[in-house]
């Protein structure tokens, strides 16, 4: 048994439960059997929803409207058609959602009265999509309702939990994903296990500072990431590369891309890690130690 903090507390509120906008075809067995012993989500009672049905419009317009009002700073939200070619279609598209009925004013204000058609209400969006290789999985987005509201009606650890709950739910063992290197929601990617480096630097992407990592998703590190602890065994494991990356200097992530397809593209050399600590404790922009695996030395 894993105790969360108190300020997660929201979790047990019976009107808030994760939803599972997902085909029925694509709807997993035994949610759950990777991750074993984590109990956060067992008494959760998840809410099957079927995009297919234009019952779901609503709901689906909600999860548009609260990520589009949380990507607006960054000039990334999702057109319409992204999330049902791209999310609903082929992936898992889940977060939490609020009995509309027991909405608090202050977030029915802040969603705003008109959009609160539906029983439910989504607070919150994961979205991953299987890749062609079958093991592995792309994030494709994550966004909560905390990035609108303020401080002191956040809910603690939502966006984390969020895509936690999806990983844990469809039983994710290696995870992609594109991140911007000055993002914040570097603070919580990082924080899944091992965080490799695929690219530093993507010119094909509309933002070409944009990082693709891959995770090994492990139950340890989310309990680390709660329990502000740092991750155990990382010195063990990794050690520095000899060099650091600057998130702020285009030529100190080219300079990492290099390394990254020598390795990838060439063979050669080693794969390449960010310390989670680092993301979750620093600054953002910050300068970073990279890292490689000590027994690939
Ligand atoms: C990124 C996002 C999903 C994070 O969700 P959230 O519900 O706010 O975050 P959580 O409550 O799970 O955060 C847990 C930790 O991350 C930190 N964190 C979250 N957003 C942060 C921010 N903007 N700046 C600094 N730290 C942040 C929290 O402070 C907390 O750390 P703490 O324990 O040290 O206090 C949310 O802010 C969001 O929707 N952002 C806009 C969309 C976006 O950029 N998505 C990510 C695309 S890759």
């Amino acid at each position: 048994m894993t105790v969360l903090p108190e300020k997660t507390n929201w979790l047990n509120n019976p009107d808030i439960q994760p939803y599972f906008f997902v085909r029925k075809e694509n709807r997993r067995n035994e949610p759950g059997a990777y991750l074993k012993d984590c109990d956060w989500f067992k008494d959760k009672e998840v809410l099957q929803r079927e995009p297919l049905s234009m019952k779901e419009e609503g709901f689906a317009r909600l999860i548009m409207e609260v990520e589009g009002r949380a990507f607006q700073q960054s000039g990334m939200p999702m057109p319409g058609w992204v999330f049902y070619d791209c999310g609903l279609i082929p992936g898992i598209v889940t977060g939490f959602a609020y009995r509309t009925s027991k909405l608090p004013t202050h977030l029915r204000e802040v969603i705003g009265e008109k959009f609160l058609t539906t029983e439910w209400t989504p607070l919150s969006l994961f979205i991953a999509i299987p890749c062609a290789n079958r093991r592995e999985w792309v994030a494709h987005n994550l966004s909560s309702i905390n990035s609108l509201i303020p401080k002191e009606h956040r809910f603690y650890g939502m966006g984390f939990l969020s895509k936690a709950f999806g990983l844990w739910y469809s039983n994710i063992e290696v995870l992609c994903g594109m991140t911007q290197w000055e993002s914040p929601a570097l603070k919580l990617h990082a924080n899944y296990g091992d965080f490799e480096l695929l690219t530093a630097y993507t010119p094909v992407h509309s933002h070409p500072r944009t990082m693709t990592y891959k995770c090994q998703i492990n139950f340890k590190s989310w309990e680390k990431f709660f329990l502000r602890e740092e991750n155990e065994n990382f010195e063990n494991r990794f050690k520095e590369a000899g060099f650091k990356v600057n998130p702020k200097d285009r030529e100190s992530l080219i300079y990492l891309q290099t390394k990254l397809e020598y390795h990838r593209v060439e063979n050669q050399g080693s794969a390449l890690f960010l310390k989670p600590d680092e993301l979750r404790y620093g600054e953002i922009g910050d300068p970073l130690n990279v890292y490689q695996r000590i027994e690939e030395s």
